[in-house]
């Protein structure tokens, strides 16, 4: 209904010239005039359409004035509808009360004034104009409220399932930097509950050695609305800290004022871990070609000092003081002949592939070290259940099994047993077929703080004894062949059984030396 619409004005007479005289004045009000002749008509159009007025005359034959407005009041949808009665006998204060009892909300008097009837009409017709134009009002406010929650309710849950099922940790914080709400995530990681979490409860799960840095920089971004980003050690439930790259982003409004902030947590300790761990292989990868070069540049004038020096202690005209001194120099020069010896041998080595037998090797190694086996009252078993051929470098190869042999028997300085297996075998994960050559010594063992270092260069617990090379190289040496070097070293009774194994491919296509280099580790 727009706000001229006309409305229905029911005239009730039982005298059609009164009828007549009614429509005559009401005309100009551009309503639409309905008539009824008696009180029967009249609740006929009352079922039919909605009236705004109803305007009638009291004393009617059948139903008079007052039952009808009765019969019309009892209609839930006619209790508030406009009446006026028109009288011409009945107008005493008792009357007029009665039709106010009915609910009537207007008394005329014949001889009915034309314009006061007009005026009334109008006043009541309008009244139920606008209290439909509210009703209609009321109602579309309400569907829009309701429109707009369900919306809001949509919207919401769309944006919770997306907030949980992203792998971050997510939250929203308002401008102060108090948080208001996590995504389950936050909950799931932290174990905590958003009672805990409340206002800026978040700055005592940031380790200790960044929280002040962190608010520092979440300060400096809110403070000029710009995103913020960090990267810092957030603490888990299970009571250890984990690295997470964390990120937020102002949301505005229409007029572009922050509202709140929404951020995210990444969990980057993995990434973090391979990038540690791929600098430091790196580091040592440049610092094993440092080694290499320095090794080759002092290893001639080594060579030369050496042989003076052997050439001095022969020497008849020193006294035994110097001597000593001179042997002494020597020994030190024969350590140190020894360090780029190690560190030459892996890298000159880049003769032809042969066929090599790593029972051959083996055998060999063990004559090597039979003076120190005697000495040191080691026991040495053999199980070869093959001849162990495959396609190598033999020199480098002795120089891996030289060492763990060695290693081996500098691990049982008060005897022990040595025991030497080779036997064909498949690699583990790959299943390539190969040799396996495992050495294991019941010797002092390896303590399990050392365990992830031994294999670093420079790493010896043998003091002025060792160089601390020999894993390096011996591992950078089987990874060129694809093979995999390991270890493990355990309690047995009151003794300790250490074990190296190696597996050796059957076939590899072995890396140049150059190649090597980089892959040692
Ligand atoms: N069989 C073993 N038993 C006990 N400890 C071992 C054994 N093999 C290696 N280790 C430990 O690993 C460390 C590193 O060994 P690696 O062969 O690299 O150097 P090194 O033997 O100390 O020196 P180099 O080999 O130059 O003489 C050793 O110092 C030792 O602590
Ligand atoms: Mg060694």
């Amino acid at each position: 209904m727009n706000l001229h619409e006309p409305v229905n004005i029911l005239m009730v007479d039982d005298q059609p010239g009164k009828l007549l005289t009614y429509e005559a004045i009401l005309a100009p009000l551009g309503e639409r005039l309905l008539q009824a002749s008696s009180g029967r008509e009249a609740l006929e159009h009352l079922l039919k359409t909605d009236v705004a007025v109803v305007l009638m005359d009291v004393s009617m034959p059948e139903i008079d004035g007052y039952q009808l407005a009765d019969m019309i009041r009892e209609h839930p949808r006619f209790q508030k509808t406009a009446i006026i009665f028109i009288s011409a006998v009945h107008l005493t204060d008792v009357d007029r009360l009665k039709g106010y009892e009915r609910g009537a909300v207007d008394y005329i008097a014949v001889p009915v004034i034309p314009e006061l009837l007009r005026a009334k009409v109008s006043v009541f017709a309008e009244l139920y104009r606008k209290t439909l134009q509210l009703k209609r009002l009321n109602r579309e406010l309400e569907q829009r409220v309701i429109d707009r929650t369900e919306e809001l309710r949509q919207s919401e849950s769309q944006f919770r399932s997306l907030a949980n099922s992203i792998p971050q940790l997510a939250w929203m914080a308002n401008p102060d930097a108090s948080i208001f709400w996590y995504n389950q995530r936050w909950y799931d990681y932290t174990g905590t509950t958003l009672d805990e979490m409340k206002g800026q409860a978040w700055k005592d799960l940031i380790h200790p050695d960044h929280v002040a840095e962190v608010v520092a920089g979440i300060e400096r971004c809110w403070a000029i609305d710009e995103p913020w980003e960090d990267t810092f050690p957030l603490w888990g439930k299970d009571g250890s800290y984990r690295w997470f790259l964390s990120r937020a982003l102002p949301i505005r409004d229409a007029n572009g004022n922050v509202v709140r902030w929404f951020g995210t947590n990444t969990d980057i300790t993995e990434r973090k871990q391979a990038e540690e761990a791929l600098i430091k292989s790196e580091r040592m990868a440049a610092m094993g070609r440092l080694a290499g070069i320095i090794a080759h540049e002092i290893n001639n004038p080594l060579e030369a000092i050496s042989n003076a020096f052997y050439l001095l202690r022969a020497n008849s005209s020193l006294n035994q003081e110097a001597r000593r001194y001179a042997r002494l120099a020597q020994e030190e020069l024969t350590r140190l002949a020894h360090i780029t010896k190690q560190i030459l041998g892996f890298y000159r080595d880049s003769k032809q592939v042969v066929a090599v037998s790593l029972s051959e090797i083996l055998d060999n190694v063990i004559e090597l070290q039979s003076r120190r086996l005697q000495l040191n009252g080691i026991g040495v078993e053999r199980h070869y259940t093959t001849r162990g051929t495959i396609q190598g470098y033999p020199l480098e190869l002795k120089q891996v099994f030289l060492n763990l042999i060695g290693n081996a028997v500098q691990a049982m300085p008060e005897g022990g047993r040595l025991r030497i297996r080779l036997l064909e075998s498949s690699q583990t994960g790959s299943g390539r077929s190969g040799m396996r050559v495992s050495i294991s010594d019941t010797g002092v063992g390896i303590r399990s703080e050392h365990t992830k270092r031994i294999f670093e260069p420079f790493f010896s617990t043998k003091e002025a004894k060792g160089t601390g090379l020999g894993l390096w190289i011996s591992k950078g040496i089987i990874q060129k062949y694809e093979g995999t070097i390991r270890f493990r070293s355990v309690q047995v009774g009151s003794g300790k059984v250490t074990c190296f194994s190696v597996f050796i491919p059957a076939f590899a296509a072995i890396h140049s030396p150059e190649a090597t280099a980089a892959l040692i580790a």
